[in-house]
């Protein structure tokens, strides 16, 4: 049975229930502040539809009940493939390179076979172009091939019903793209009534350049709806989703913006009802508090989550009086749990290989638990606007080896306790009484943070270390005996020949060694240049390698 309606929330003031039509939808709202995720969540819950979703973020606390399944993951090796993957990576669109990305994949089944391809393509390469491509797409495919095979993936997506989750949270955005292509491939292809959660639509089908995501989304969403296949976006903003997408989204359930611009983006894309809207009224929202726009609708609701199912009451006194947040805010008990089961899930999916083929529920034990997950840095983007210029700062004035002689902490640790406390103690005083923003004064709260960061043993600490600086070196003469017959020996020649003496790029030393007759490939001389440069005997300048002045490479030759 299809849902045709779902239950989103209450009314403002008048507290009446707000349903919205079962269809491609997108929630929008400033990270952490609006409550996308668990608006999501809530309406997938009370849909009654099965769903899939993916967990990107390491500390995502939403999805923590669902049924967490193994990535499925198809390999492709078609060139529209291959390219949209290196789009994606240089954000930007390919023009002329397309003959040559054709011709490394015709032929092939996996992408270990693209990337032998690509070895002996960028060898034979004649032009700068052709090989520069070659060289971005193999150092790619060198990091991307490692992290698949280490992938737990299952070759179908088996989904239950209720919420399925797959949790790529420990992988690269690329490889994260991949999984999610893999699965909105299989839910078009195969399923029938499953809504698919796309997270951080900016991210994955961007408007500004191709992703391995795009196709397959817009496919599904385009085709879907029949099937009752539903797309739902979750992204922080429109304006840089892809646009062929959201013209297919007819539901859109709009939180808080701050930017006004960024705001006024968000409205140019909406249809009918909601370009009533003022960028206010977005700007002065609150956590769990939309405007939900379909047709010609528009209201503003407050958001039931799945934690007031039980008791929808409370949400509905909420929407009509406006009540503290802490009326409605998630159990604390749950919080912890939550913590707890993302750790020990984290843990399956990359150690064990009995994850394959299995489905993993959560650890209802883990309510017991009581050790303190440590608060990601990331939730306080937001609020800390000068977040960057903290880090740059903390992370001059403590340089990398205090993090490393145990007397001294990791900066980033310092400033997460102090970012904790300061949060911990806001929440604590203001909590929020009406739908309107929070006035938080970003610059005040950075420069306590500065103060009291200042004001700490450890810094304190350097600073009395670095008012006396002492610094004694020992330089230990290494000899190293390689034959000339290895890459490393043949390496070491070159240094010794004066080839070293002006920056060579890894696609360089692997062209001088082919024209000496000595075959190698990409990962190879990768490992071994950065091997030299750990060694002392080359530095990394820009784009390549330079052999160090002083630096001694003396050859013996031997009889054969
Ligand atoms: N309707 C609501 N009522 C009460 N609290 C809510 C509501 N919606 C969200 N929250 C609380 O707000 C916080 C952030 O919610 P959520 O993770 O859903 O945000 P998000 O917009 O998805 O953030 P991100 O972009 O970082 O994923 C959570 O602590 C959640 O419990
Ligand atoms: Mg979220």
């Amino acid at each position: 049975m299809r849902a045709q309606t779902v239950l989103l929330g209450y009314e403002l003031g008048s507290g009446r229930e707000v349903r919205i039509p079962v269809q491609h939808m997108a929630v929008t709202g400033i990270t952490q502040q609006s409550g996308k995720t668990t608006t999501l969540e809530a309406l997938i819950g009370r849909s009654g539809l099965r769903a899939v979703t993916f967990v990107t973020k390491r500390d995502e606390g939403a999805f923590q009940q669902a049924t967490r399944i193994p990535a499925y993951f198809r390999e492709h090796t078609d060139w529209r493939f291959v390219e949209s993957l290196l789009e994606a990576l240089l954000q930007q669109k390919m023009k002329f390179e397309r003959s040559w990305i054709m011709r490394v994949c015709k032929g092939t089944k996996t992408l270990r076979e693209i990337q032998k391809n690509l070895e002996v393509a960028m060898r034979d390469a004649t032009r700068g172009l052709d090989e520069s491509v070659y060289f971005t797409l193999s150092e790619y495919f060198e990091q991307l091939i490692p992290e698949i095979e280490r992938l737990p993936y299952s070759k179908e997506l088996k989904l239950g019903p209720g919420i399925n989750v797959v949790d790529v949270s420990q992988y690269s955005t690329h490889l994260q793209g991949l999984v999610i292509r893999s699965v909105l491939e299989w839910v078009y292809e195969r399923e029938k009534d499953v809504i698919t959660l796309i997270p951080e639509a900016w991210e994955f089908v961007p408007q500004r350049h191709n992703s391995p995501v795009k196709d397959a989304a817009v496919q599904l969403i385009r085709k879907g709806a029949a099937g009752g296949k539903y797309v739902w976006l979750d992204s922080q903003d429109l304006a840089g989703v892809d646009k062929e997408i959201i013209k297919q989204v007819s539901v859109y359930v709009l939180g808080v913006q701050r930017e006004v611009n960024e705001v006024k983006r968000t409205l140019a894309h909406l249809p009918g009802g909601a370009r009533r809207l003022k960028p206010e009224q977005i700007m002065k929202l609150s956590r769990g508090w939309f405007y939900v726009s379909y047709g010609s609708e528009l209201r503003c609701v407050y958001v039931q989550p799945a934690w007031l199912d039980a008791d929808p009451e409370r949400a509905k006194r909420f929407a009509i009086e406006e009540l503290p947040a802490s009326y409605v805010a998630k159990p604390e008990t749950k919080r912890k749990a939550v913590h707890e089961t993302k750790a020990s899930t984290a843990e399956t999916i990359t150690s064990t290989h009995e994850t394959k083929n299995h489905t993993h529920k959560t650890n209802p034990a883990a309510h017991e638990m009581e050790t303190p997950m440590r608060p990601s840095i990331e939730e306080y983007r937001e609020d800390i606007k000068s977040y960057a210029t903290l880090v740059e700062y903390v992370t001059r004035e403590f340089p990398d080896d205090a993090q490393h002689n145990g007397e001294f902490k990791n900066p980033v640790d310092v400033i997460i306790e102090l970012l904790s406390e300061l949060k911990n103690r806001r929440m604590s005083q203001s909590i929020i009484t009406k739908p309107e923003p929070a006035e938080i004064d970003y610059s005040a709260v950075a420069t306590e943070v500065l103060e009291r960061l200042k004001a700490s043993p450890e810094f304190t600490a350097l600073q009395v270390r670095s008012e006396r600086p002492e610094l004694n070196v020992t330089v230990q003469r290494r000899v190293i005996d390689v034959d000339g017959s290895t890459l490393r020996g043949r390496t070491a020649q070159l240094i010794a020949a004066g080839w070293f003496d002006s920056p060579r790029r890894n696609v360089d030393l692997l062209k001088e060694l082919h024209r000496r007759g000595f075959a190698s490939a990409p990962p190879n001389i990768s490992r071994e240049l950065n091997g030299l440069a750990e060694l002392g005997f080359l530095t990394k300048e820009g784009e390549g390698y330079q052999a160090v002045p002083g630096m001694k490479v003396n050859i013996h030759e031997t009889e054969a």
